[in-house]
């Protein structure tokens, strides 16, 4: 990662305004947060403002995009030279090339991407071709590690590199064409380069299944039995169970259930009988 800087002075545009109809959508954007909250409007702002600038940031767009959401000069560079999305320093009129330098991109030819844009752009990060239309930089991870090694510019990104591939690339810019985004090897997405080996049937994509599956009938069944169940009238409530037989051969006699022998001594204790052992401590019994 290197330091991030605004623009020296002598780079730096007089003034900044937004066009008419950038101006109104910065507007509109504000209007989407709550009173007090209109500093959460900062990013999309500056981008705008980026966007508009031809790709890069100049110190006066930072300071209208603070005037207008009442943020100190200050706290609006913190952002803007935080993140590697927004551009401190004039950029390819073309193209920017941001090249993920991270492990995975790095592991599978980044830096034979590099090298590609140090020939064809220049030998420095963060400068201009000789026509002025390219320029480029090592960024981190840009997210799309699994299919590495990677460039970005703008919002798009290109993927699955080879050195020749970049070169391609780089040529179409310069012709003034906006080359085919995302994977350049042939794959859709982040699918197995070898080949979809599962879910390959094309039924299972193009919604002629929907409704038409074992699993719906068996849901649908599912859901009717319960309905039927709650709908039918309660079941008498089972009788009493009598006590259970004891097991062949067992020496000890079969005990009541315990509720059955907690009432007969309540019974017992409602006529007045002495207890056995009720006049010795610890039941003890009298000799
Ligand atoms: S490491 Fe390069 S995109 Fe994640």
């Amino acid at each position: 990662m290197s330091v991030r800087r605004l623009a020296p002075q002598e780079l730096q545009p007089e003034s900044f305004a937004f066009t008419a109809e950038n101006q109104a959508w910065a507007e509109k954007t504000i209007a989407k947060y709550p009173p007090g909250r209109q500093a959460s409007a900062v990013i999309p702002l500056l981008m705008r403002a980026q966007e508009q600038a031809g790709g890069w940031l100049s110190e006066p767009a930072m300071r209208l995009v603070g005037d207008m959401l009442g943020m100190a000069p200050i706290r609006v560079y913190e952002v803007a030279t935080f993140y590697t999305q927004f551009q401190l320093l004039p950029v390819g009129k073309r193209a920017h090339i941001q090249v993920c330098g991270t492990t995975p991109c790095m592991v599978r030819g980044a830096g034979d991407l590099i090298n590609v844009c140090k020939r064809r752009i220049h030998e420095e990060p963060f400068h201009l071709s000789k026509s002025g239309d390219l320029s480029w930089e090592e960024v981190e991870c840009a997210g799309t590690c699994v299919n590495a090694p990677m460039i970005q510019v703008w919002r798009d990104v290109y993927e699955d590199l080879t050195p020749e591939d970049l070169e391609n690339i780089l040529d179409a810019f310069e012709r003034g064409e906006t080359p085919k985004t995302g994977p350049q090897n042939g794959r859709r997405s982040s699918e197995p380069v070898t080949g979809l080996r599962v879910l390959t049937e094309a039924s299972l994509y193009d919604g002629s299944m929907v409704g038409k599956g074992e699993g719906l009938a068996a849901a649908l069944a599912a859901i009717a039995a319960a309905k039927a169940a709650a709908e039918a009238p309660a079941a008498e409530p089972a009788a009493a169970a009598a006590p259970p037989a004891p097991p062949k051969n067992d020496p000890a006699p079969a005990k009541p259930p315990v509720a059955e022998a907690v009432k007969a001594q309540g019974s017992a204790d409602a006529t007045g009988q002495a207890k056995p052992g009720a006049d010795k401590p610890n039941g003890v019994k009298p000799s």
